[in-house]
């Protein structure tokens, strides 16, 4: 009886949200891992702005970020028993789930954002969200956080076998275990807001991220080298509750739909922002070692790469990779 959608006709509804009681609205618990000047900690903000202005406060998300809420291989679980109704979990966090999925962890699978946009919404990605909903998560969408970069504290990285040794912090996804474990590095899982302690403590000498997530976490105040490879794609499903999704009226679904379209191309275009104005933030500091890959060594690690595909397509499938846009002609 509440829903107000934001089209012209909602101008004149009388229903003030300040109005409306905790009971009485829609509360939605979105739950996070990162800091709020991170892609995804800004455009959870934006979604819960936008929504309870379009919807005169019925609708009212409840952002819990840094993970205060609930932890990396927390918030599945709590997702799953409906203790919380979103989250945003990196694509790789899912791959326990939906093996397959790890089709998007593959180093250089996508050569830029559009690509990955663009391989979300084929046949081939779309197959990858139904096979969410046998979890009973739904994807509403995919937020970007961008290309990841590698750093240590021991050496410049230049070459793919320069991290031969390293004991490298990734995230759980067994396409990550292999991608470092094919040169000799030993890939070491730690939960997103363990790995500045982690690194402190020496149990790992480097790690893989985006820049906004390594600079919001202060990761690079711990290295002394970064390598700008862009090397492997870093982004979220965006995941309702399935029960929950469908138990919301049609009106609520199509507004909370549209609205998170406009924020998802808003947070693409923020995080190509806030990832060359991060980059460009480092150059400044003269505080870590910054190496660029020339287009040739980008050549040279994706053919080094290979085995990473043929060992997917062996254990997972052939379909995902094939469709990648880069094996398009
Ligand atoms: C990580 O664990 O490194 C990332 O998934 C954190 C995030 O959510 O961006």
């Amino acid at each position: 009886p509440f829903i107000i959608l934001a089209s012209s006709q909602s101008k004149d509804y009388p229903y003030d949200y300040e109005q409306l009681s905790q009971e009485e609205r829609l509360v939605i618990h979105f739950s996070h891992v990162v800091g709020e000047d991170t892609p995804k900690g800004m455009a959870a903000r934006k979604f819960a702005d936008l929504l309870k202005e379009r919807s005169k406060g019925y609708i009212e998300v409840q952002v819990f970020s840094n993970g205060t809420l609930y932890k990396d291989g927390e918030e599945m679980n709590a997702l799953s028993r409906g203790d919380i109704q979103l989250i945003a979990p990196a694509i790789s966090k899912l791959t326990d789930f939906v093996p397959e999925i790890s089709v998007f962890d593959l180093p250089y699978a996508f050569h830029s954002l559009e690509e990955v946009h663009e391989y979300a919404e084929s046949a081939a990605g779309r197959r990858l969200k139904e096979k969410l909903k046998e979890h009973n998560l739904y994807a509403i969408g995919l937020w970007d956080s961008g290309f990841k970069q590698l750093s240590n504290r021991f050496h410049p990285i230049d070459e793919l076998n320069d991290l031969t040794n390293l004991r490298m912090r990734i995230m759980p996804s067994d396409i990550l275990v292999q991608q470092f474990s094919l040169i000799g590095a030993h890939p070491r899982k730690y939960e997103f807001n363990a790995v500045y302690h982690e690194l402190q403590i020496g149990s790992v000498d480097g790690q893989e991220n985006t820049l906004t997530n390594i600079t919001s976490k202060n990761l690079y105040s711990l290295q002394d080298y970064l390598t700008i490879s862009n090397h492997g794609y870093l982004g979220y499903f965006v995941l309702f509750n399935l029960d929950f999704w469908n138990s919301l009226d049609a009106d609520v679904q199509q507004l909370i739909t549209e609205t998170f379209k406009e924020v998802q191309q808003w947070e693409w275009n923020l995080t190509e922002q806030l990832n060359n104005q991060t980059l460009t933030d480092i150059e400044n500091c003269n505080c870590i070692e910054i190496h660029y890959l020339s287009d040739e060594d980008v050549k040279e690690w994706e053919e080094q790469f290979q085995p990473v595909y043929d060992y997917y397509k062996s254990k997972y499938s052939e379909e995902f990779i094939n469709a990648l846009p880069k094996f398009q002609s």
